[in-house]
């Protein structure tokens, strides 16, 4: 993780739930010719029933990916699963403690990064609104002492914080506040994550890149594109039963946005969002 967010202006990082939209995403991947993660969050885990199963088939996607692919925990709540996802060999987590009061997401944050050091991982954090709330609503904004006090208090990674996108959108509609993420790249001494990505149009996304986002999160959006696929191929041909009749267009699909979103977020997409004017990215991140 650490290299490739040093090698790269931004990183796509996109969830899965399914072993298709993994193999999708790998797949964009290479298409693109660039690096990804694939993020696993405690949530898809709660589907399958235990991380192992999942977190093994995308650590053996990324070993024989054709780019440098990183396997993420995304949104972990429990130290437990923490603990578990570092000994069945993944190496970069994100604990997310940003529904408590600060101080108690300050102290448990610190303690699990501790933990994660040790174990040679990387760990990105989020910091909610003052006062403890979740940070991806869209009203909610990181304040930019709070956070660089947070991240030097707790020896994290990574932050996500809160610039106006909100998570599950269906409609890539959210404005975010570029003054302020390029104010908070500029004072936060690690890289900035946007979580809720989803919600988010290809020149919001070039946008916040330009003006500092490093790690761009991207789930609820391949769910659309998987599941229109899907119905489109259920409508083509109702008497499919093999799965695979309508889990390859699906993967198809996902594979092809991926890469698609995979050039916005490098820069080798125009997007429009230069013609109407850059923040400047600052040199903290
Ligand atoms: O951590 C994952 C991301 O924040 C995904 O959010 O599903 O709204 O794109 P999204
Ligand atoms: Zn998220």
């Amino acid at each position: 993780m650490p290299e490739l967010l040093a090698a790269h202006r931004a990183v796509g990082a996109f969830n899965f739930i399914t072993l298709e939209v993994a193999e999708a995403v790998v797949a964009g991947a290479e298409a693109a010719d660039t690096c990804v993660i694939l993020q696993l969050s405690q949530n898809a885990i709660a589907f399958h029933g235990s991380l192992a199963p999942a977190a093994s088939a995308a650590l053996r996607l990324a070993e024989s990916a054709r780019v440098p692919v990183a396997v993420h925990l995304d949104h972990a709540t429990e130290e437990s699963l923490v603990d578990e996802a570092l000994a069945v060999g993944i190496r970069s987590v994100m604990f997310d403690a940003a529904h408590l009061a600060d101080a108690e997401n300050l102290e448990r944050t610190a303690a699990v990064a501790a933990r994660v050091h040790a174990a040679g991982a990387w760990i990105e954090a989020e910091l909610g609104e003052i006062g403890g709330k979740g940070a991806h609503a869209p009203g909610v904004r990181t304040d930019v002492e709070e956070a660089v006090r947070f991240v030097r208090a707790t020896g994290v990674d990574a932050l996500a914080v809160a610039v106006g996108s909100e998570h599950a959108m269906r409609e890539r509609s959210a404005r975010l506040d570029e003054h302020l993420i390029a104010e908070l790249a500029a004072a936060v001494p690690v890289p900035l994550v946007l979580h809720g990505s989803s919600g988010v149009a290809d020149a919001g996304i070039d946008g916040a890149v330009r003006a500092g986002m490093r790690k761009i999160n991207i789930g609820t959006h391949l769910n659309t594109v998987l599941t229109a696929a899907v119905r489109e191929e259920l409508a083509r041909d109702p008497d499919a039963i093999d799965p695979r009749r309508w889990l390859a267009p699906g993967r198809a699909a996902v594979a092809a946005e991926v890469c698609r979103l995979l050039d916005v977020i490098s820069g080798r997409a125009a997007t429009g969002h230069a013609a109407s004017g850059t923040v400047a990215a600052g040199d903290g991140a």
